[in-house]
């Protein structure tokens, strides 16, 4: 063959490979879409039973704090009352009256919660009575509760 002969071989045989590839990768994409038929443009978003089971402990923590009277204490909406706000409280850095540093995690929620006087916060006075006779439900929902109020990286 001659040198020209050859470029155009080398030539149609890279467009056809070019050509394969593009072929495949539009029909992975058309049959992309169809296997994830449950997205939220068609029909309500799938919601599993985790989801479910820890929207319904979230749901029940409010229902608790609002009935416990933890509200009138801390805020949702990141303000200071008494107690100082659940947003995102979980998850960060606190400092106590004795110069110690926590981190909010679900152990010192539980914690603060049942002996509030144990582990005083710095710049908060002692007023938040013990809840030492709430069950562990209530305990795991109160702090899903305010755990739902962390911030996205945590
Ligand atoms: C009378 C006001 C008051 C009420 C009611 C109250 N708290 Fe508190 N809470 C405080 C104060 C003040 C602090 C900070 C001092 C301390 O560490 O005890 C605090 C601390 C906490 C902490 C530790 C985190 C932090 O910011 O130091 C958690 C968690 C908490 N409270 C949850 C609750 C829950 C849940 C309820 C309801 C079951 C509740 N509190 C009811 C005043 C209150």
């Amino acid at each position: 063959m001659t040198r020209a002969a050859w470029g155009l071989a080398v030539v149609v045989s890279l467009s056809v490979a070019t050509a394969a590839t593009f072929g495949v990768a539009f029909w992975l994409l058309r049959s992309g879409p169809r296997q994830a038929s449950s997205s939220p443009m068609h029909g309500p978003p799938a919601v599993s039973e985790a989801d479910r089971a820890a929207r319904t402990l979230v749901d029940r923590g409010r229902n608790y704090s609002m009935y416990l009277g933890c509200n009138a204490c801390h805020s949702t909406d990141g303000s200071r009352m008494q107690g100082a706000s659940w947003v995102g409280l979980y998850g960060s850095t606190i400092r106590l009256s004795d110069g110690r540093t926590v981190i909010a995690d679900e152990a010192y929620i539980r914690r603060s919660i049942v002996d509030p006087g144990a582990e005083l916060r710095e710049g908060f006075a002692n007023v938040m009575l013990p809840y030492d006779e709430l069950t562990d439900e209530q305990l795991d929902a109160l702090v899903a509760y305010i755990r739902s109020f962390a911030t996205p990286d945590r």
